[in-house]
Order: C-alpha cells, then structure tokens, then sequence
C-alpha cells in the first residue's frame, strides 16, 4: 500500500470505499436506526491496565456520541482518581454516596447513586477516592468478582449500553468490570511499546471468559492519539493490525489538544467542540460500534 492512499481520520464523509488509518478499506457506518424500546443495555468495561492511553476520554465521548444517537446511556466511573466523574462537571470528593458504598456495603440501591449529566440520556455513577479501599475490603467477600454486575442488575432495564471506565490496572475492581461486562474496548495509544502489556490484559480476559463470565468477548482495540503525521503512528497503527486484525476498529482516534480542553471545561468533546474531527471520530466510533454489533 502507498503511504500517500492513507486516509487520515476527520474527512470520514469523503472516505467511504477507501483505505482508512488502519490500512483496511473504510467500511460504511450507517446512522443508526432510532430505537423503539429501552434496554436490556449491553455493557462494556474500558480497559487497558496501562495509564493515559485514552479509556475515560472514550467512555465520555463514546457515552456522549451513543446518546446522540438516541441511546440511553449510564457511564460508571470505577476509577478512585474519579477523572470520568470531574470529566462530567460531577465533583465526587463532596458526595458522600457513590460507588464505593454500592460495592462494600448492602441495602445501597445504585438508583440512590446515579446523577444525570449536561447531556439528555447520559447519566453517571460517580467514584472518588473511598474507592481505592474497596479492593481490599473485597477480598474477604462472597463472590467478590461478581459484586459489580449484581449492583447494576437493577437498572439493566433502564439502559441500551453501560460504559464502564477502569482503572490503569488489572486487579479485583477491573476484574469485577470484566465480570459484569458483555464486551471489552480496549483503548491502545498509538506509540511504541503500545502492545506491551496487552498480551497480559487479553489473558485476563480469557480467565475472566473462562472461569467467571462466559458471554465475554473483545469489541475492540481502538488506536488513539493518533498523529496522522509521523510515520511512527503509522506503524503503530499497521503493527496492531497485523497482530490483531479484524478486531482493530476501523475507527481510529487523533491526538488533538480539544480533547484535554473538552476535559478542562468538563464536557464531552461532542457538545464543547461539536463539528471537530475529534468529536466526528467519536460518533464515527459509535456507528462501527452499533454497526458490529456491539450495542443496540
Ligand atoms: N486523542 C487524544 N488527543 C490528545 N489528548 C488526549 C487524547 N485522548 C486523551 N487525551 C488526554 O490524555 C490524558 C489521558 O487520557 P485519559 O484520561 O482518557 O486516559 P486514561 O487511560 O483514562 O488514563 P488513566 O489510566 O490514568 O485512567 C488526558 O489528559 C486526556 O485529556
Ligand atoms: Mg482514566
């Protein structure tokens, strides 16, 4: 393939039938068809156990572009650091209810811990740092692995998908987020050294598969910070490909300085810059989301 027939992300519209950023002809991304009944949601964990590589970026703006389509969706902040929560305008430092009292206390309804957003049909479980002890806490538990999927039981009926933002690292919260989840994103920053790490979350997954949550599957691997102008990014891009092939998405993210500034004034990129590329890439992830299958 010539390197000049590479398709940068952002002209989408134009790009139909040819080679998209991951070296592969860009499929068709149909608007989705409006929905007719809410729920049972599909919900997917954000994973990488290695830091900055974009899962809270992508739960918010893939929750804000899956809402703009007509989805109602719950976004659950399972980090201590509480970025998603801050991310939203929510912050969690002054609540005194939030996940943490869902996962190590019972008689907590999550309903008494979901907050509503700026954005129509996009609501939140905020976390704070209480939850950095909800790990060990866990420990001595009863099906610790499964605490997580019994709280969001209740509201499954609420919700098309549930979005569900890890922490940087594959302990007992991420393995209940993978216990409670149907699929897996896992978000992967296009540099090198990307893919270290990764063989050791997919074998996490597999375990999870095997022993805990049969119905698991991988989503997707999304290529994010993407510099369209270095051939590093390039090759980072084309070697995750080789190496995982159809489970790339097509959909690949670009670094752009709108994404930590939609973040400062604590709104998804799609409402805070709604016709930048970074936005359109977004809701373009949220088609070939739809589209493959990976929510309603
Ligand atoms: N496509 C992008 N272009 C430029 N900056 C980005 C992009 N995506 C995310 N960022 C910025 O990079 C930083 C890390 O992103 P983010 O918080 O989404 O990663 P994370 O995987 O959730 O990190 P952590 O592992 O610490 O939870 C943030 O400051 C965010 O604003
Ligand atoms: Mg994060």
């Amino acid at each position: 393939m010539e390197r000049s027939d590479v398709h940068l992300p952002g002209t989408e519209d134009a790009a139909v039938g040819q080679i998209g950023p991951t070296g592969r002809a860009l499929p068709a991304f149909p608007e989705p068809e409006p929905l007719t009944s809410t729920g049972p949601a599909r919900v997917i964990a954000m994973c990488n156990q290695k830091g900055g590589v974009g899962k809270t970026t992508t739960t918010i703006n893939l929750g804000a572009a899956l809402a703009e389509y007509g989805r109602k969706v719950l976004l659950v902040d399972f980090d201590p650091q509480g970025a998603l929560s801050v991310g939203l305008g929510v912050n969690p430092n002054v609540l005194d209810v939030t996940i943490y009292n869902l996962l190590v206390t019972r008689g907590h309804d999550i309903r008494e811990v979901i907050t509503t957003t700026r954005v129509p049909r996009l609501d939140l479980v905020p976390a704070n740092i209480d939850l950095s002890a909800a790990e060990v806490q866990l420990v001595g538990e009863v099906a610790r692995e499964q605490v997580l999927a019994r709280i969001l039981r209740p509201v499954l009926d609420d919700y098309d998908v549930i979005l569900i933002d890890c922490q940087p690292s594959l302990g007992l919260l991420t393995v209940n987020a993978l216990t409670a989840a149907h699929g897996v994103i896992i978000p992967l920053e296009t540099e090198y050294f990307a893919m270290r790490g990764v063989a050791l979350l997919v074998e996490t997954i597999e375990k999870v598969t095997d022993r805990l949550n049969p119905r698991l599957t991988i989503d997707g691997i999304l290529p994010t910070m993407f510099d369209g102008r270095t051939l590093h990014s390039r090759e980072v891009v084309d070697s995750v490909v080789r190496h995982f092939g159809d489970q790339v998405f097509h959909t690949v993210i670009s670094r752009t300085v709108k994404f930590p500034d939609a973040t400062l004034a604590a709104e998804p990129i799609t409402t805070y810059a709604s016709a930048h590329r970074g936005a359109g890439a977004y809701r373009q992830l949220a088609r070939e989301l739809i589209a493959r299958g990976g929510a309603p």
